[in-house]
């Protein structure tokens, strides 16, 4: 049987038709973050599956994944890395361009963040076409981290299969 708890998470998330564009149908996770029994559900889930799996890091996608994998990574006792849009972080990064419906995006991540072999799960809010999971795993996986899962509240069933 389906945990309980994510009918509840489910419930929370908040669906705005036509935002940011017309067409767009957006998954808002700022009504579940209001609702502290449910945000902690949504985190426990996490925490559950991934405790005792060795796993010494969580990387949290900019931005939304940083609401959730600094939660996850403290429960887990693993280090927190962010994954940023480019020229937010000051060290030397490694960097990862990909291609967005419209144009392209990139994410960065500080050199010496991972060690290899670094078990690492990568959390973000949402994947819809999995191109900036897809990125997040290069980066890693350059920085010759072992990328163990994508954890993520949301999946678009439209791009179910990809
Ligand atoms: C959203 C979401 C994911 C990404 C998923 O971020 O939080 O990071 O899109 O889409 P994909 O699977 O098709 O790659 P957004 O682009 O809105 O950036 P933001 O978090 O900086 O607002």
């Amino acid at each position: 049987a389906a945990d309980p708890r994510l009918q509840g998470i489910s419930d929370a998330i908040r669906v705005v038709p036509h935002f940011p564009k017309p067409g767009i149908m957006f998954n808002d996770i700022t009504a579940l973050l209001l609702r502290p029994g449910v945000f902690k559900d949504a985190v426990d889930m996490f925490v559950e599956r991934y405790r005792g799996m060795g796993i010494a890091a969580v990387a949290g996608i900019e931005a939304r994944g940083f609401i959730f994998g600094p939660a996850i990574a403290l429960a887990i006792g693993a280090k927190f890395i962010p994954l940023r849009k480019p020229g937010k972080l000051p060290g030397e990064v490694i960097s990862e361009t990909y291609t967005l419906e419209y144009g392209t995006d990139c994410l960065e991540m500080h050199v010496g963040a991972v060690e290899p072999g670094d078990r690492v799960v990568v959390v973000d809010d949402l994947v819809a076409t999995g191109g900036t999971l897809s990125a997040a795993i290069k980066l890693l996986e350059r920085a010759a981290a072992d990328v163990v899962e994508c954890a993520c509240l949301i999946g678009l069933p439209k791009f179910k299969g990809l």
